[in-house]
């Protein structure tokens, strides 16, 4: 029998969860600076306190989820008083929503599906609060999804002042945004600013020494040793670099892996990863898609049209065939593609000749693009 083979029973994961989208990794680096700094903004929830507001900011995939995670969990084993409450905002996106998880939390389960005023929640919630004398810490993830319909307004408005409408309570919240573009404080009424308050976290994306470091440990726990190589987990590290989103990287591991054990190989070779890329590259792309405000879609569309006749675009010259059917001026346009740009969705180039020309290539497949979109 070829040794050199894999038997069908074998496998080369030693722990394929690793490679999970919702695993949260026991070894967290790289974060200590932002760790520290929301800690301390939490802190005078542990003496009763209100803890102090803060922004968690940064692009897709640097971290900021898992960090509130993994500080509410140290908080939730160390004490009963302050309560950390973790709403997935992409989902929970209106006040009651954002309301009713805070109530599931501290009771135990969802209110009634109906008849439950909103009054009646807050109710609940707040005798609960008072009743144990407890602070809570709610974090809105993904809050941008708030921004719409003036929910935002409303959860914040409502969180912030309950001492208001029932006094004792304290609440302190954390807002976690990727989109780099929009500037909270300016956005929310002044009657939410003024108690708002935040200081913002910043989480800058990942060096490739950082991502390397990262994906290593996980290639330690997912894999047997010897499957793959340092090389091929540079050449990993390359394509996650370009795509500036580290679950391209983790889940393209995992593609690699599942290839290569397909083949019945014992080592990741370069096609695997590579193949593995061309799929895991669209994460980045379905996260960063589902982050994007409705008039950011359209003009994506329209690169995407724009860019199935002609690869590089003239920036000029997509702004005068876009201008009219999104009504939009130079200075919005090209704050959009600098965003896209940020995003790692276009690429933004100059070419100097006549002036300096600005150019805008797609970096996925506009088909794919178009896809997502729909
Ligand atoms: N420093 C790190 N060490 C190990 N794994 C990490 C680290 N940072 C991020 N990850 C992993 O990368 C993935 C993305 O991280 P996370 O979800 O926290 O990013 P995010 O900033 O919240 O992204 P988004 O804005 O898209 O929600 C997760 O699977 C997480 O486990
Ligand atoms: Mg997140």
């Amino acid at each position: 029998m070829d040794k050199t083979l894999l038997r069908w029973d074998e496998t080369l994961f030693r722990d394929m969860e690793v490679f999970e989208i919702d695993y949260v990794p026991e070894q967290f680096h790289h974060r200590e600076v932002q760790m520290v700094d929301l800690k301390f903004q939490i802190k005078p929830g542990l003496q009763g306190c209100r803890p102090l507001n803060t922004i968690c900011r940064g692009l897709p995939g640097t971290g900021k989820t898992t960090s509130v995670q993994k500080i509410f969990s140290q908080i939730e084993e160390g004490t009963k008083k302050l309560i950390p409450i973790h709403v997935n905002c992409q989902i929970d996106n209106t006040k009651y929503a954002v309301f009713s998880q805070i109530y599931r939390k501290l009771a135990g389960h969802l209110p009634p599906a109906t008849g439950t005023s909103f009054k009646q929640l807050f109710d609940a919630i707040a005798r609960i609060l008072l009743r144990d004398e407890a602070v809570l810490v709610v974090a809105l993830d993904d809050a941008n999804y708030l921004l719409y319909e003036n929910e935002m307004n409303r959860v914040l408005y409502t969180l912030l002042r309950s001492h208001e409408a029932y006094p004792g309570t304290r609440i302190g919240v954390i807002l976690i945004v990727s989109d780099m573009s929009i500037d909270l404080v300016h956005e929310v009424d002044p009657r939410v600013s003024s108690v708002l308050r935040p200081t913002e976290i910043y989480f800058p994306p990942y060096s490739p020494e950082e991502v390397y470091s990262i994906l290593k440990e996980r290639v330690l726990q997912g894999f047997y040793p010897g499957v793959l190589s340092d090389e091929m987990l540079g050449l990993a590290v390359e394509q996650t670099m370009q795509s500036g989103d580290l679950r391209v990287g983790i889940d393209l591991l995992k593609r690699a892996g599942l290839q290569a054990e397909h083949d019945a190989r014992r080592k990741i070779e370069r096609e695997d990863i590579c193949k593995a890329y061309e799929i895991s590259r669209y994460l980045h792309l379905d996260f960063t898609i589902r982050t994007l405000r409705e008039e950011e879609k359209k003009l994506l569309a329209k690169l995407a049209e724009l860019s199935s006749r002609e690869t590089e675009m003239n920036a000029g010259e997509v702004f005068n065939a876009v201008k009219v059917d999104l009504t939009l001026g130079y200075t919005k346009f090209y704050e959009m593609i600098r965003k896209f740009d940020a995003m790692r969705i276009v690429n933004l180039h100059y070419r100097s000749g006549r002036g300096r020309t600005r150019l805008i290539s797609l970096r996925y497949d506009p088909a794919r693009i178009m896809e997502r979109l729909k």
